[in-house]
């Protein structure tokens, strides 16, 4: 091997983030021996709730030193019917977002050959759209009070947040050779943040006089993504928005086993986080019933990440094979095959 060797941690985490994990570190594995030029060396870190219950917090104090040493994060999910949610999450997986900047959140909600979707009259061309979303402020700055009668959920939206996650959905078209970025905002009630919000979107918007630059209220958006999803191409929004609009998009997508998302840092001064949309299903958990997919798709995400797209492609491309044929798929898309027999077929197609 002449190529890099990239260092990954892996954080299995809660339910069943570890099965997942394990498929898409098998499919990796996979890669880099039929490249030959890119290898990984994975190291587990047993965090979650179970380390809460013994260690009293969700990762070690130096968990976010720790990590700084690897080129990379695959993440499972995170929660456990017994540790109360805001506490597991702002623990481990938004602690991580946050302390790394990883500021943006791509979420591709894209209509895969052989994936169910539940709307009528769309085309599978129709359903291929990138979400941007913001992935350190917003909603999610965990600022407000709660008190015995009182709560304050505070929203943060800085210039610098705003326009650098705004620009880079802008510099994602121009890239990709896309046409369209669609703001989703909710100036209309939410009179401080989102005015702000929408007044950097058109700030923004004019630097890019050949990208069709176009704003939606968060209610309407979500009606358009059901009724005419081929409107949408770049979406950028806040945190919050981006979060519930994305379960909607994996759900015309084929649903939570096959959403994928990367959390990064684009100046690359942290190691970025890749895992997958759904959370840790523990109603399915231990019964070999999870969807490995969305996991694998976000394997395909860091190697895009690692300046290897051909292999990013290669994995979707196996992973889409696997789909179209239809005959092995997890209950979720309506066969009986077990997360194993999914893995060991997405190999196969590699
Ligand atoms: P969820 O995404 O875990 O599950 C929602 C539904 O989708 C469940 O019916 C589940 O069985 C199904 N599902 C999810 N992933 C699947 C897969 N790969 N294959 C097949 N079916 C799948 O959401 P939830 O039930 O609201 O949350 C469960 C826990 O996960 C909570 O503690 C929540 O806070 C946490 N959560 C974590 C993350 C994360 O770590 N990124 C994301 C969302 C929720
Ligand atoms: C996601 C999850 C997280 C979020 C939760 C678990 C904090 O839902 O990644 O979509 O809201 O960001
Ligand atoms: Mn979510």
């Amino acid at each position: 091997m002449d190529g890099k060797k990239y260092k990954v941690a892996v954080i299995g985490g809660d339910g069943i983030g570890p099965e997942v994990c394990d498929a898409a570190k098998q499919v990796m594995q996979r890669v880099s021996e039929l490249d030959g030029n890119i290898a990984f060396g994975f190291t587990d870190f047993p965090w979650g709730c179970g380390w809460y219950k013994e260690h009293g917090r969700m990762m070690p104090e130096d968990g976010l030193e720790i990590l700084k040493g690897y080129d990379a994060i695959l993440l499972g999910a995170v929660g456990r019917p017994d540790v109360p949610d805001h506490v597991s999450l702002h623990g481990l997986l938004i602690a991580i977002r946050q302390g790394f900047d990883q500021y943006v959140n791509l979420r591709p909600v894209k209509l895969l050959r052989g994936a169910p979707c539940p709307l009528k009259d769309v085309k599978r061309e129709d359903v291929d759209m990138i979400f941007v979303r913001e992935n350190s402020e917003g909603e999610y700055a965990g600022k407000g009070i709660l008190e015995e009668d009182r709560a304050e959920q505070v929203g943060v939206f800085t210039r610098k947040g705003c326009e650098r996650i705004i620009r880079y959905a802008f510099e994602l078209a121009v890239k990709e050779g896309r046409h369209r970025v669609t703001s989703i905002s909710k100036g209309n009630a939410l009179n401080y943040s989102m005015v702000f919000w929408d007044r950097i979107f058109a700030e923004v918007a004019k630097e890019y006089p050949q990208i069709e630059a176009n704003s939606l209220l968060v209610d309407a958006a979500s009606m358009f993504m059901v009724r005419d999803p081929a409107r949408f191409d770049v979406v950028v929004c806040s945190n919050l928005f981006g979060d519930i609009l994305t379960d909607l998009g994996a759900a015309i997508a084929g649903g939570m086993g096959m959403s994928a998302g990367a959390n990064i840092d684009p100046e690359r001064r942290y190691p970025s986080m890749f895992e997958p949309v759904h959370g840790s299903a523990p109603d399915i958990m231990g019964q070999e019933k999870a969807n490995p997919m969305a996991t694998c798709w976000a394997a395909s995400q860091m190697m895009d990440y690692f300046g290897r797209p051909d292999l990013g492609r290669r994995i979707l491309t196996a992973i889409e094979a696997v789909l179209a044929e239809g005959k092995c798929l997890t209950p979720d898309l309506g066969g009986s095959a077990k997360t194993s027999e999914v893995t060991r077929a997405i190999l196969e197609a590699l």
